[in-house]
């Protein structure tokens, strides 16, 4: 005989699954019209979520996705915290203000005790204040001359696209220095043949999106000096950090790109990145107060206090700024440094196992002074591969794995490259078990020969 239903939902009222509430597969595009219990509610969107990829496994991002226990502790302690009440959370405020310091201070600031800088959502926001402050003081310095302000360029290698938004919000031409041949980041020759009077500033990047290597900006600045020398022009530099700026410090001290360099006036990083915090906190600093134009700080006297604010966001967690902040005590610069160069190791064991596989030839090999801790790779000429590195992804994917393969950007746009980024909580043993199922995939393509190969679009893999 059948149940009514609802007879045994009312038997098992405790139970989740047997409960009304998840007789039903909830409206998507609509809100429900009537509430559900909690518990229910709950279930239903956790269990979603497991169609999400696993974010242990998606080795395309930059961003954190181990924690430690006390950073998730520190999260939910923290959930109440509007970081731009400063009056009222003046803790929260002098931890931001802390973390900015320490900044300046690992970037080798002059001014570390009075720098100027802030926490911001991420480095794209971090990055679009870098901009504003070339692109306000560069008309200031114009208008001054008694000369016109309408036709700004910024200089750059292949950015990420925050800086592509940069330049369209502000309408600024960018001079994007396009790969060539294996040249795949800024050099100062292709510098120097793109500055003129009307260039804002040169942002060199630290850690490159597509390869992850680093931008040579001491030579791109000595180039600079040259022809400040020889023309008076005198070019500031912002470096884009995302990445390095947690690193470089960190893994290859000696390495000139910082404050060290006059002529470098603002970096921004991502504390969600290499700076270890959750996802949520990037960072710019200036070198000096005179750097930041005046006209970009605003003050607001309506939360209590007279509080300069100059992010583009107001209301802010103050969570991951305090995440930030614990790390920083946590870790100390040995701290970083150990769990930096344990990245870069894993980085270059794989870079060795993948070389040994015969089929691919090494861009990156995740060596410390090179750039971040990612691997690129891309097929072997003149070998034939019965797959080609979207069937790979693809392949991948059946076990979770994400190891996105994507086309370079302009000029090398026929070269198609894989990536991995290896980060903390990506360790030995992961990789090894990363290896043996490429490994697999590839013997299963040996089998079995792609006829028509994945497209670019068709994986669906992704960067960043
Ligand atoms: C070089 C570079 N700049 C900027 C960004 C944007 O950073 P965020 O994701 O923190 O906004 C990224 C992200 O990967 C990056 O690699």
């Amino acid at each position: 005989m059948l149940h009514r239903k609802d007879d045994v939902r009312d038997d098992l009222l405790d139970e989740v699954f047997a409960s009304t509430d998840m007789s039903v597969s909830l409206p998507k595009y609509r809100m429900p019209q009537n509430e559900h219990l909690a518990r229910h509610a709950h279930q239903v969107v956790i269990d979603e979520l497991m169609l999400d990829g696993n974010s242990r496994q998606n080795l395309a991002t930059f961003c954190q996705t181990w924690l430690e226990p006390e950073v998730r502790e520190i999260m939910a302690e923290t959930l109440d915290k509007n970081m731009v009440d400063k009056d009222e959370y003046p803790q929260t405020a002098e931890i931001e203000a802390r973390c900015v310091h320490m900044l300046a201070d690992l970037w080798n600031s002059p001014e570390a005790q009075n720098t100027l800088g802030t926490s911001t959502t991420g480095s794209s926001e971090a990055a679009m204040l870098g901009g504003m402050a070339l692109l306000w003081n560069w008309r200031a310095r114009r208008r001054e001359a008694g000369k016109p302000t309408d036709r700004p360029n910024l200089i750059t290698g292949p950015v990420q696209v925050c800086w592509h938004k940069f330049a369209r919000y502000w309408d600024v031409e960018l001079r994007e220095i396009p790969m060539e041949g294996d040249r795949f980041i800024m050099n100062a020759d292709e510098v120097i043949k793109r500055v003129d009077e009307n260039t804002i500033g040169v942002v060199p990047t630290l850690g490159v999106t597509f390869t992850g290597q680093y931008e040579p900006v001491h030579l791109v600045s000595n180039a600079l000096d040259k022809l400040h020398a020889d023309t008076g022009l005198d070019i500031p530099i912002h470096v884009d950090g995302a990445s390095g700026g947690f690193l470089a410090p960190f893994t290859v001290p000696e390495l000139v790109w910082d404050f060290r360099l006059p002529r470098v006036k603002s970096i921004n990083t991502s504390g969600h990145k290499f700076g270890l915090a959750p996802l949520g906190v990037g960072w710019i600093v200036w070198r000096d107060a005179q750097d930041l134009p005046e006209d970009l700080i605003f003050n607001v006297n309506y939360l209590g206090g007279n509080m300069p604010t100059f992010a583009l966001n107001f209301s802010r967690p103050g969570g991951q700024i305090v995440a930030q902040y614990y790390n920083f005590v946590r870790l100390g610069r040995e701290g970083y440094r150990k769990v930096h160069m344990s990245c870069h190791d894993t980085a270059m064991y794989l870079a060795e196992e993948i070389a040994k596989l015969g089929h691919f030839d090494i861009i990156n090999n995740g060596e410390a002074s090179v750039g971040i801790p990612a691997v690129s790779w891309k097929l072997k000429d003149g070998v034939e591969h019965p797959f080609n590195l979207f069937d790979l992804a693809d392949r991948l994917r059946t076990r979770g794995w994400q190891v996105p393969a994507y086309t370079m950007p302009k000029n090398r746009e026929d070269l198609p490259v894989q990536r991995i980024l290896v980060r903390q909580g990506f360790d030995r043993d992961a990789a090894s078990l990363l290896m043996s199922d490429y490994r697999a995939a590839i013997g299963h393509f040996d089998k079995h020969p792609i006829v028509t190969s994945m497209s670019e679009e068709e994986a669906g893999t992704f960067h960043h």
